[in-house]
C-alpha cells in the first residue's frame, strides 16, 4: 500500500477508467447476469459518460507504479444524469468504487472509501450495490454501511440495493 498514490481524476484518466471497467465489470457482474454486465459496460463505462461525469462528480484514482488501478467517484444525487423517481430529497452518493482485479484485496478499496468519506458534505454517504454482488456487500457491511431500500421495477435486471453509512463526527 505504501506505493499507492491517491489523487483527483481528470479527463486525461478517461482511457484508464474505461480500461478498468472492461477488466473488472465482467468478472464482477458476469456470474450474476452476463447480459447485465455487458449492458453496464455499454451504458456506464464509455468515454462520453466519463466526460459528463467529470463535470458533475468528483473522481479519485489510485495509482500503482504510474498505472491507474482503481477509481471512485461521488456527488450529489440531484446532479446525476439518471432519474431516481423513488428517491425523495437529495443525498450524497458514491457512484463507483472499482479496483482492478489484479489489485483487489490489498487495501486500495478501503483507502479510496476513506478518502471519499472525508471529502463528502453532510453526515451520510449512500451507494447502490447490485443484488448478488456478495463481495461488495461484505466489503460495505464491514465498513459500516446498512441496506436501506431496493430500487423497484428493474425486471429483467437484478435489483439495486441502496446502502447508507452514517458518518461519525459530523
Ligand atoms: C469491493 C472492492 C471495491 C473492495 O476493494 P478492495 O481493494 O478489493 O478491498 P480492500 O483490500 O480494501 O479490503 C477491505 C476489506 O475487505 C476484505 N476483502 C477484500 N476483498 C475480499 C475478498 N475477495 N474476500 C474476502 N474479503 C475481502 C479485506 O480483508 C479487508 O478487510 P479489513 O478492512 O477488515 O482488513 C473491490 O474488491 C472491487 O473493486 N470489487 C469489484 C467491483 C465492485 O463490486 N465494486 C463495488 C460496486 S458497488
Amino acid at each position: 500500500m505504501a506505493d499507492v498514490l491517491v489523487r483527483l481524476g481528470t479527463a486525461d484518466d478517461i482511457p484508464a477508467f474505461v480500461a478498468i471497467g472492461h477488466a473488472v465489470v465482467p468478472p464482477t457482474y458476469g456470474p450474476i447476469d452476463a447480459a447485465y454486465a455487458q449492458k453496464m459496460l455499454d451504458e456506464w463505462w464509455t468515454p462520453e459518460v466519463f466526460a459528463t461525469s467529470l463535470e458533475r462528480n468528483a473522481h479519485l484514482v489510485a495509482e500503482h507504479d504510474g498505472q491507474v488501478v482503481a477509481l471512485a467517484n461521488f456527488g450529489r444525487l440531484a446532479r446525476s444524469y439518471r432519474d431516481f423517481p423513488h428517491v425523495t430529497g437529495d443525498r450524497e452518493v458514491m457512484w463507483k468504487l472499482y479496483v482492478h482485479p489484479d489489485h483487489q484485496g490489498l487495501g486500495i478499496g478501503r483507502r479510496l472509501l476513506g478518502e471519499v468519506e472525508a471529502l463528502v458534505e453532510g453526515d451520510e454517504l449512500w451507494l447502490e450495490v447490485v443484488d448478488g454482488n456478495e463481495q461488495a456487500f461484505a466489503f460495505y457491511r464491514s465498513h459500516g454501511f446498512e441496506e436501506v431500500e431496493r430500487t423497484p421495477d428493474r425486471d429483467p435486471w437484478p435489483d439495486d440495493v441502496w446502502m447508507r453509512k452514517q458518518l461519525v463526527g459530523r
